[in-house]
């Protein structure tokens, strides 16, 4: 591995009491408020079962403040404990004296999972590494633990206080996720061909947008296809959708993706058809048809042909986002198909993000991927060769904390 990180192999972990940052951030439907995919859960299985001759406390945020999928951890606790087939203390405290408590009392091979760390106000502000140890979230906490273990690879963007705090003040190292997720994107950076292709789609506009002008300034971005509420936003831009789409931060998205296309006019791809949803039927129809009020549910089909084309001749293509409502069989067929185009593509591959995790493995695709990420927005940061960081954060305290 390129950066010096500790790994679990470098501690002694029996009887330590371990500290374990993971993400567990899983899409919730809107109108249950239950986890609608739960593949970020099973992936943290394998570093908890690595941590069995130890205490754990595992720790995630779940959501965003103000949004419908900002809720408590205790179905996560209920899945998790499924999975792992053990018992999970759920405790619905993140750093008050129950939490405390309960930490203290704990015996060697049990886990608890303490309640969405975004519930504290803290964990909703970037900090520097230093300030972040001086959180009340770090004092409070940090003194309990042994080892802090990092393994929250789709957030090694963001510097809460729970990603870069701990590992300033006690003894930290990466999870199995991280470490599998730097070697092989390591890996693959070193030997990453030209032309890239990059397919981009989801929801998190403002955060792509942000990336996306540094993916191209660093020859990471030859051809970037846009879809799903991303590719909304272009269009809006280039006046081929001519009414507002009703996002959070639209008219700031819109000038900054008019202005990218402005600097770079041969990057961007934008759909020339797409499926609408009317009454639960598709319907499909070109951009230029678009009325005030049409929910936009998928790609069209000459779209998804011009998309496959140029995706069958790149080196190297990362895809993120779903093109659309895949979980609705009608409106499948653009994720569906562009996942096939990658598949099948002589091309260096990377899916990222658990929707189209999810995606590759219902349509029996995933053997035939280079690389599968449940990271998002973290993995594309990650693409434009920026050190993250959470990932800075274990490579200080590798500095600071060489084991024996
Ligand atoms: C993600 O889903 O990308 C991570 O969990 C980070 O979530 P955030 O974008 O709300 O910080």
């Amino acid at each position: 591995m390129d950066v010096k990180i500790l790994t679990l192999d470098d501690f002694d972990l029996k009887g330590k009491t371990v500290l374990l940052r993971v993400d567990m951030n899983c899409p919730i439907d809107p109108v249950t408020e239950e986890i609608s995919g739960s593949k970020r859960i099973e992936e943290v299985i394998e570093t908890i079962k690595a941590l069995s001759e130890a205490r754990v406390v595992v720790v995630s945020h779940q959501g965003r403040v103000g949004n419908t999928d900002y809720v408590g951890m205790e179905q996560h606790a209920k899945i998790l404990e499924k999975l792992l087939g053990k018992k999970i203390t759920y405790v619905q405290d993140v750093i008050g004296s129950l939490a405390q408590s309960e930490i203290k009392k704990m015996k060697d091979g049990d886990i608890m999972l303490l309640d969405n760390l975004r519930f504290c106000a803290e964990e909703n502000y970037e900090f520097t590494p230093e300030n972040a140890s001086n959180t009340i979230m770090v004092k409070r906490l940090g003194k309990l633990f042994d080892l802090c273990v990092l393994d929250s690879f789709p957030s090694a963007h963001r510097s809460h206080p729970s990603l870069v705090g701990f590992s300033h003040v006690i003894p930290a190292c990466a999870g199995k996720i991280v470490e599998r997720e730097v070697r092989k994107l390591d890996e693959i950076l070193t030997v990453a061909k030209a032309p890239h292709v990059i397919v981009l789609g989801g929801s998190k506009v403002t955060d792509r947008l942000e990336a996306i002008k540094m993916l191209i300034k660093r020859g990471r971005a030859d051809q970037i296809l846009l879809t799903g509420l991303i590719g909304n936003v272009f269009m809006r831009a280039q006046a081929r959708i001519k009414y507002p789409l009703g996002i959070k931060g639209e008219e700031e998205a819109v000038a900054k993706a008019h202005a990218l296309m402005g600097e770079y006019p041969d990057v961007f791809f934008t759909p020339v058809d797409v499926a609408i949803n009317k009454d639960g039927e598709r319907y499909e129809l070109d951009v230029r048809e678009l009325n005030k009020g049409d929910q936009i549910y998928d790609l069209g089909p000459k779209t998804i042909e011009h998309y496959s084309r140029i995706i069958s001749s790149a080196g190297t293509v990362f895809i993120s986002g779903p093109a659309g409502f895949f979980e609705k069989e009608k409106f499948s067929y653009g994720t569906r198909s562009l996942l096939e185009a990658v598949a099948n593509s002589m091309a260096t591959t990377i899916v990222s993000g658990g929707h189209l995790t999810s995606a590759l493995k219902k349509y029996g695709l995933a053997e035939k991927i280079t690389h599968i990420s449940t990271a998002g927005g973290a993995l594309v940061l990650y693409l434009t060769g920026e050190t993250l960081p959470m990932i800075q954060s274990l490579e200080s305290a590798a500095q600071r904390y060489k084991p024996k």
